[in-house]
């Protein structure tokens, strides 16, 4: 038995759909009520659509009792604030699950590369349904701002850099990539975040809006990259160390976490940095 997935994002995991006229619209996202979960304060949330119908962001899996990213229960007061981006959100038909405005503020590219990570959307999934994926739309128009994705975590030759401008919409299988915003500018960055089980409804959505699974970045130039990948690895290196400094050896002694290590790693950097 295996997960239901779409073909459109077979070869790449990511798919750059139609733009979305998103000038046209209201700026909801700033009549909606956000909370500070487990935020570095970098980050924020404003629930539509939460485990439960609460105003929170935890994880669906983190609740009595706990579910899987699906079956979303949407959050009166934020629906009630934002009716278009609800309308949106249920554009595709597809069963959603985490539901949410991300405020992200500015940060680096090497702020970006440390913060990669893939998302745990398919925990308590069930074989033979439909693999979690998510739907990024850009709301603030931020095109010089990218949707950072890696393949291979530390392979920066796997790298694709998608550009955000007011409604732009992305989906991507976030289990597979990596991914993180590099967003420089001096003002918030806000996107609305869906999660959606892979199925027909979802796939004919897609399909509708002309998918493309192959984006060249601009390119960067080296010796910045190169200066980012170090400044990244430095703080990977100086948690790691904070990590081992706690007590249990999160290492196999040459630097390198254990899956526990790494995983909480990663939950942190999907908390701090979500895309
Ligand atoms: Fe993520």
């Amino acid at each position: 038995m295996d997960y239901t997935k779409l073909p459109i994002l077979d070869a790449t995991g990511y798919a750059i759909l139609d733009s979305y006229d998103q000038v046209a619209d209201p700026q909801e996202w700033l009549d909606v009520e956000y909370v500070d979960w487990k935020s570095s304060g970098d980050t924020r949330f404003a629930p539509l659509a939460s485990a439960y119908g609460d105003m929170e962001c935890n994880g669906f899996w983190n609740h009595t009792p706990p579910k899987t990213d699906k079956d979303g229960v949407w959050v009166a007061k934020n629906v009630a604030a934002a009716p278009i981006l609800t309308r949106r959100a249920q554009e595709p038909g597809a069963n959603i699950g985490r539901c949410r405005i991300i405020e992200l503020q500015p940060n680096t590219y090497a702020d970006a590369i440390y913060n990669l990570h893939r998302d745990d959307n398919n925990r308590l999934n069930p074989e033979g349904t439909g693999w979690i994926v998510r739907a990024f739309f850009n709301l603030t128009d931020n095109p010089d701002s990218v949707m950072i994705l890696r393949e291979e975590k530390d392979d920066p030759s796997t790298e694709t850099r998608i550009p955000l401008p007011a409604g732009a919409q992305v989906v991507l299988d976030t289990q597979r990539l990596y991914h993180a915003v590099w967003h420089p500018g001096s003002e918030p960055r806000y996107c609305l975040i869906t999660s959606y089980e892979s199925g027909p409804e979802l796939d004919a959505w897609m399909s509708g809006r002309h998918p493309i699974d192959r984006f060249t970045s601009v390119p960067l130039d080296p010796t910045f990259a190169a200066d980012a990948y170090a400044e990244a690895q430095a703080k990977r290196d100086a948690r790691a160390a904070a990590i081992a400094a706690q007590g249990a050896d999160p290492t196999f002694g040459d630097g390198t976490l254990r899956a526990g290590g790494m995983e909480e790693y990663e939950a942190t950097a999907e908390v701090l940095s979500e895309a």
